[in-house]
């Protein structure tokens, strides 16, 4: 009995020490595994920063072949069609844009009367690229023709991004400004997101800032502003009473101006869109199987006839210039679409110019309006 005693006491003690040790020794454990979990930790961070960078992928411009945007591929003569005689209804923009405008005005003069202001829109220019001085004299003249004020900003292509981004900040402080548009492409030396940052997402009329992408994205919620170009693409759709759920609908094109959100917006409207873009392998393959295509490459003539189904509807947001001796300018302007091949295979198709061009600037008002509306409480 005594000997067990001292057995269960030996092993009382071993246990003691063993206990003793393992208290001590966790002690310098602990403090190698805190290290070790934070090398660890540290490592896992790494690897989530470098792996969510891996899966933004990396930032290629969507430079389609070069070739083809120097010398605009001339279209085919008219008899070397794919053919079939003409056969789309032509998809009339200006026309369906006018319409939008006398609604506008008639809005405008409504709030006149009940509020005694009117929408303001301010327009940033910067530098003096031909194309956009005059997308920028047509967004002023379409204010003046429905009544809303336009404010614009002409900056020299040499300004600093501050000087930029200061003209931003004063229309973001005037009350009377409730939209502002920053011309795109601003001069190479700019950080085009900084300055674009710098837009109050209360009066980003072009719908960039990315609250109003995201919310466009996200199917249950509303963003305050979405892309003029893609607006216009699906008001020409609805309005030519073309039918989107569950159509194949293909656009060319991913840019935040056009590509992105009409992109979102169709998939608001249950189309099974695919997008396309300047890596993309075998395009026509993809728009040969589309009900609709909608072309915003910024390539003149890169959609040929051979590229669409029989029937396909067409929406053609380029806007290339092309040498042409015989225009005033010495240019023109045309389409990312073949029209004479296009015309003979399509149902419907817009023209360029004519078609996209008026109803984004008929939206770009629109979204003017909407945004003064919000502040003097006049929403619907
Ligand atoms: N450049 C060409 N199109 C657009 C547009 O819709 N918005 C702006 N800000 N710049 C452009």
């Amino acid at each position: 009995m005594g000997g067990a005693a001292v057995a269960v006491l030996s092993a009382t003690r071993r246990r003691s020490t063993l206990i003793s040790s393992l208290i001590s020794r966790p002690a310098r454990g602990l403090h190698e595994a805190t290290a070790a979990a934070g090398e660890e930790k540290a490592r896992t961070r790494r690897r989530r920063r470098s792996s969510s960078s891996r899966l933004l992928g990396s930032d290629f411009a969507d430079t389609w072949d070069q070739a083809s945007r120097e010398a605009a591929r001339p279209p085919p003569p008219p008899a070397a069609g794919v053919g079939y005689e003409p056969m789309a209804t032509i998809i009339d923009g200006k026309s369906i844009a006018e319409d939008i405008r006398l609604q506008i005005a008639e809005e405008v003069c409504q709030m006149k009367n009940a509020v005694g202001h009117v929408p303001g829109l301010a327009v940033v220019l910067v530098g003096n690229r031909r194309d956009s001085e005059s997308y920028v004299r047509f967004k002023v003249k379409g204010c003046e023709e429905v009544g809303i004020k336009s404010l614009l900003a002409e900056l020299p292509g040499n300004c600093t991004e501050d000087e930029v981004v200061d003209s931003v900040s004063r229309f973001n402080e005037d009350p009377s400004v409730h939209g502002i548009l920053v011309q795109l492409p601003l001069p190479q030396h700019m950080d085009e997101e900084k300055i674009l940052s710098a837009i109050s997402l209360e009066k980003d009329v072009d719908g960039f800032h990315p609250l109003n992408v995201g919310n466009l994205a996200l199917r249950s919620r509303k963003p305050l502003f979405i892309s003029c170009a893609a607006k216009a693409c699906l008001e020409l759709l609805l309005q030519s009473g073309i039918d989107l759920m569950g159509k194949h609908i293909t656009v060319i094109g991913r840019s935040k101006v056009v590509g992105l959100p009409t992109s979102l917006l169709l998939q608001r409207h249950h189309a099974t869109v695919s997008v396309i873009h300047a890596f993309t392998e075998n395009p026509e393959e993809i728009t040969c199987e589309s009900d609709i295509v909608i072309s915003a490459a910024g390539v003149a003539n890169l959609v040929r006839g051979s590229w669409l189904k029989k029937g396909a509807v067409v929406i053609d947001v380029g806007t290339n210039p092309v040498e042409d001796p015989a225009s005033d300018y010495g240019y023109r302007l045309t389409g990312d679409v073949c029209f004479e091949e296009a015309v003979r295979v399509a149902s419907a198709i817009t023209p360029v110019p004519g078609g996209v061009g008026p109803m984004t600037i008929a939206m770009l008002l629109a979204n003017t309006l909407d945004s003064a509306k919000r502040v003097y409480g006049l929403s619907d």
